[in-house]
């Protein structure tokens, strides 16, 4: 037994500055004194019945928590005797702890899960976190610390969990010259100078950060494998890597590895990566068992192949399928799963031609080969089926894949949404995405339902994500911005959660309880993806930005050629014609009920009309207003509720801590400033290009 007998020193070792790089796990001290003599016999002793490495992070978690949250050391014990205490355990740790908890409500938790509970009988007063494996008393210590931040009453808990997708992961899109693609908080905090960076208080602390929310996977390089970094899976960087998955997996986290697809040919010294060449199958059976014999849990690869410019199968008139198994039947003796992104388009198509559909791409190259993927092969899908933007319908893929596992792709950096300079909360978006019914076997075949695996009984399903962090000290450039990493994790975790509880809580945690800063700082994240939308990318047609980073408005801007552009407006009307009737037929690829209300425009929704159809500028919307009408409007208020963020922002100073309340009002006043530019970039677009006024003779630029 460790440090036995009690030992309170109350008042001690107390946190009381707010920090920005703790993010929602600031342990400072609960000024509510009431709230911690209640609870000080409880929190004065920790009684641990499980010694894996997993249980050992929660262990740390919670005595450090609690000594700088409550000014208590607790005590450290490994027997069940004590009256009083938290105890961690799993089920199977001690007999007597089956007297306390349902036999059955075990059975129903999945791996991962979890049950809370508080124990009083006659002087006895334990709170009992047991888990179903040790992951599970990880996940319930972070809800426990959750509930002590917030001053919540921990006399009668009963709290069962279980995450509802098996897969929460998350890809860096890292390079090890230490650059993030789309990274928009500094530097990479894996690699600098084409080496890796040794910080490994950092790693420990992100990896803290994850499994917190109850992130179990993550792709520790850029899905664009480069030269070097094709040489992650060599034995000059596999100890570095392995070094990595240590600290990760002390928190329940696997690590993967973004695969260049053509590494038969870098490394094994080929002049071919066709899938079905042998010597191409065995020199990547030869390649992952020395990734294993490094990493025993290594997660396994996400492939970026035949799309911009990635090498792939099809150089070898080859298909997907083949690609995916081929690296698939290598992983599979050690477990591992092969994640084969849709995201495949033709790059270099001309957009003039309007015979073709970038939207189309992924439904065309993938539907036809559902079935021929092997269980341990995942397709990864984005969202929509474009590129994040502001508004997107969601992929025609979710649903229409019966026998192929997918995992939904989400974007938390925001490449399209601001960079992490403007502030744009995406959880309200990815609930849509979630709730959004396919159809695909009647009503109620949500996304939610395809990408937990339920509706198909898929082997290997969940969510993934790219990630907003960097090596900025408060990691996501903007501190309102961790909480999109914070609502990701809670969402893709129980996706039934709300958005109003995903946001209250991470106020709560991020900057304490008043209730003047949780309802204020709310509705600001509540109402910003609608601002970042009302002035930028009207009606769904998306783009508008800069090419190459994305960030700013031009409204022609097209990535590929100087002759294409993504809304094709004229002097009559703008948007893009998807129809089946007479356009490219992209809606053709919903099942019926989805695609009927698309193909119409009386009943496509007005925020998804120009993505579905071209319409005149006097075209009148839903809402009463004609579109360029709406483009006016809602451009002027874009800005005007941007101003309103910095006077909202403005009310709470004193209330936040003098670094993070700077920095925050900086990054809103640049966006209230850059909002400027884009509603006049746009409103004077549309008004040259209609030749029509606005109706409230508003100065246009
Ligand atoms: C977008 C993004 C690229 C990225 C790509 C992908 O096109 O701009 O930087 O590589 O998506 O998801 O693969």
């Amino acid at each position: 037994m460790e440090n036995q007998g009690i030992d309170i020193q109350v008042d001690r070792l107390r946190r009381t500055e707010y920090d920005d790089y703790s993010c929602w796990l600031q342990y400072t001290s609960i000024s509510n004194r009431e709230w911690v003599e209640h609870h000080q016999s409880l929190l004065s002793q920790i009684i641990v019945l499980n010694g894996s490495m997993v249980v050992k992070s929660a262990k740390q978690e919670l005595f450090e928590a609690i000594k700088s949250m409550a000014g208590i050391t607790p005590t450290l014990s490994n027997e069940l005797t004590s009256q009083y205490g938290i105890v961690l355990a799993t089920y199977k740790d001690h007999p007597s702890l089956t007297d306390h908890l349902s036999s059955e409500e075990f059975q129903n938790l999945n791996e991962e899960g979890y049950i809370i509970t508080s124990f009083h009988s006659g002087s006895q007063r334990q709170l009992l976190i047991v888990g179903k494996t040790d992951i599970g008393v990880l996940y319930a210590t972070f809800h426990l610390l959750r509930l002590i931040k917030m001053e919540e009453n921990l006399d009668d808990l009963y709290i069962v969990e279980s995450p509802k997708n098996q897969i929460r992961m998350i890809n860096e899109w890292d390079n090890m010259d230490g650059s993030i693609e789309r990274g928009y908080a500094g530097d990479s905090i894996y690699y600098e100078n084409n080496r890796f960076t040794g910080d490994v208080d950092r790693l420990k602390d992100y990896a803290r950060l994850l499994s917190s929310v109850g992130i179990n996977g993550v792709s520790i390089n850029n899905v664009n494998v480069h030269e070097i970094e094709t040489n992650l899976i060599t034995s000059r960087f596999l100890p570095d890597v392995a070094r990595v998955a240590e600290i990760f997996r002390a928190y329940g986290i696997k690590t993967f590895l973004s695969a260049n697809y053509a590494s038969s040919i870098q490394l094994g010294g080929l002049d071919t990566a066709d899938p079905l060449d042998k010597n191409v199958q065995e020199c990547w059976i030869e390649k992952v068992k020395e990734i294993y014999s490094y990493i025993p849990d290594f997660g396994g690869f996400v492939v970026k192949a035949d799309s911009e410019h990635r090498p792939g199968p099809f150089t070898y008139n080859r298909n997907h399928a083949d690609g995916a198994n081929m690296l698939a039947r290598a992983l599979k003796p050690f477990g591992g799963i092969v994640f084969w992104r849709c995201f495949v388009y033709n790059c270099l198509q001309d957009w003039r031609d309007r015979s073709t559909d970038r939207a189309k791409a992924a439904y065309d190259h993938f539907k036809p080969l559902d079935g021929e993927f092997l269980d341990n092969v995942v397709l990864q899908i984005k969202n929509g089926p474009m590129d994040f933007q502001v508004r997107e319908p969601v992929s025609p893929l979710f649903g229409s894949m019966p026998n192929t596992n997918q995992v939904l792709e989400f974007q938390v950096s925001q490449e399209y949404t601001g960079q992490q300079k403007h502030l744009c909360y995406l959880v309200p978006q990815w609930k849509g995405v979630l709730d959004f019914d396919t159809y695909a076997v009647g009503e109620g075949a949500t996304v939610k339902r395809i990408v937990n695996g339920e509706l198909y009984n898929y082997q290997n399903s969940g969510i993934t994500a790219v990630s907003n962090i960097g090596n900025d000290r408060n990691w996501t450039g903007h501190s309102l911005a961790q909480a999109n990493f914070y609502g990701y994790g809670r969402l893709i975790w129980n996706p039934d959660l709300t958005a109003e509880e995903i946001t209250e809580e991470w106020i709560r945690l991020t900057f304490g309880n008043d209730s003047e800063v949780v309802a204020s700082v709310s509705s600001m994240l509540l109402k910003s993806w609608e601002i970042y939308e009302n002035y930028t990318a009207p009606l769904g047609v998306g783009w508008m930005v800069n090419t190459d980073h994305h960030y700013g408005p031009n409204v022609d801007g097209y990535e590929y050629s100087v002759w294409g552009t993504y809304h094709f407006a004229d002097c009559h009307g703008i948007g893009v014609n998807r129809t089946l009737k007479d356009g490219t037929g992209y809606t053709g690829q919903y099942f019926k009920e989805n695609k009927d209300q698309y193909e119409s425009v009386e009943t496509c929704p007005d925020e998804l009309l120009l993505f579905f159809h071209y319409v005149p500028y006097t075209h009148r919307l839903k809402s009463g207003v004609t579109v360029i009408q709406h483009i006016y409007n809602t451009h002027f208020e874009g800005v005007e509720q941007a101003d309103k963020l910095v006077e909202d922002w403005k009310q709470l100073e004193g209330k936040i801590d003098y670094t993070r309340f700077g920095g925050i009002l900086n990054r809103l006043q640049e966006q209230a400033k850059h909002s400027r530019e884009w509603r006049d970039q746009i409103n004077t677009y549309f008004y040259r290009k209609s030749g029509i006024n606005d109706d409230l003779n508003r100065k246009i630029y």
